[in-house]
């Protein structure tokens, strides 16, 4: 009797997909393409001003902070930074970048358990990151727990839910995605993902499957993510956009295209 493979963990997949030297800006339009970046970083600014003109100070727990890319606007947006990250290779790197700098702590959040205890923070920061966490809410919930009065949430860059998408806005951004699969000549890999999708399967043992952006599940809910973060900051909005890996469909789909993907910010936490 052949034994069943063990189900890798969480930690394990993110490491694969994650691994020494892996290229976080390749698939990630909100690092590749100026108009999402420019979203990212002047909704990082404004959280953290609006923390610091409120409470005078802001300390910001980064929930999945990768390479730091985007610690470094929080950084310059005046905050200090609690970073967590759950793969050993990123850590290291955002680790060794930020190893004179006494404003930012990194913290291996191996099982993600880590960043959902602790003291108060100001603000709490995911950056492409719940669509990578099985129970997302959870995890929000127990982040707002942390965050003092006056203090902010900031998600962004997650798919949005596929079950209330058009056929025409899941059909355009899944093939946007193929077509960016083909042009990185990795039409097995393209191929493969489609065809799993076609079907409704989910490889729990597949990083691309589990991690990659874009495939994971069903998408984030954004709608059960605002009822979760309306009764508990006075101002809350959903901003809905298109957003894709290739350079050349993120232009077109950002005049034409249905959006794909959201950004949440609350702020004056109750
Ligand atoms: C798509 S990357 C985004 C990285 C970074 N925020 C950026 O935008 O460049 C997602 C990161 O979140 C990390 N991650 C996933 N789940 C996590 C969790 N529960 N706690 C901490 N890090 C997590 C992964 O290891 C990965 O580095």
């Amino acid at each position: 009797m052949t034994a069943t493979p063990a189900k890798p963990s969480m930690a394990q997949l993110q490491e694969r997909e994650h691994d020494v030297g892996h290229d976080y800006a390749k698939g990630s339009p909100h690092i590749r393409h100026s108009s999402v970046r420019e979203r990212v970083i002047s909704g990082v600014h404004d959280l953290v001003g609006d923390v610091i003109d409120r409470n005078g100070a802001c300390r910001v727990l980064e929930l999945g902070a990768g390479h730091g890319t985007f610690t470094d606007h929080l950084v310059a947006a005046g905050a200090e930074v609690e970073v967590t990250e759950m793969s050993a290779p990123s850590v290291e790197v955002i680790r060794h970048r930020f190893r004179h700098n006494p404003k930012v702590t990194v913290v291996h959040d191996r099982g993600g358990e880590a960043a959902l205890g602790g003291g108060p923070i100001g603000a709490a920061v995911c950056i492409s990151v719940l669509h990578h966490i099985p129970d997302y809410l959870e995890t929000v919930k127990r982040l707002v727990e942390r965050i003092v009065p006056g203090g902010a949430f900031l998600s962004v860059q997650d798919p949005l839910w596929y079950p209330r998408r058009s056929r025409i806005s899941m059909g355009l951004d899944r093939n946007a995605y193929l077509l960016w699969r083909l042009g990185q000549g990795e039409l097995r890999r393209g191929l493969a993902t489609r065809l799993r999708r076609l079907r409704g399967v989910y490889d729990e043992t597949n990083e691309a499957d589990m991690v990659e952006y874009h495939v994971v599940r069903e998408g984030v809910d954004e709608q059960a993510l605002y009822a979760l973060l309306a009764p508990e900051f006075e101002w809350v909005e959903l901003q809905r956009y298109w957003s894709t890996q290739s350079g050349l469909l993120q232009s077109v789909g950002e005049r034409l295209g249905p959006p794909t993907t959201f950004g949440i910010v609350a702020r004056n936490r109750r």
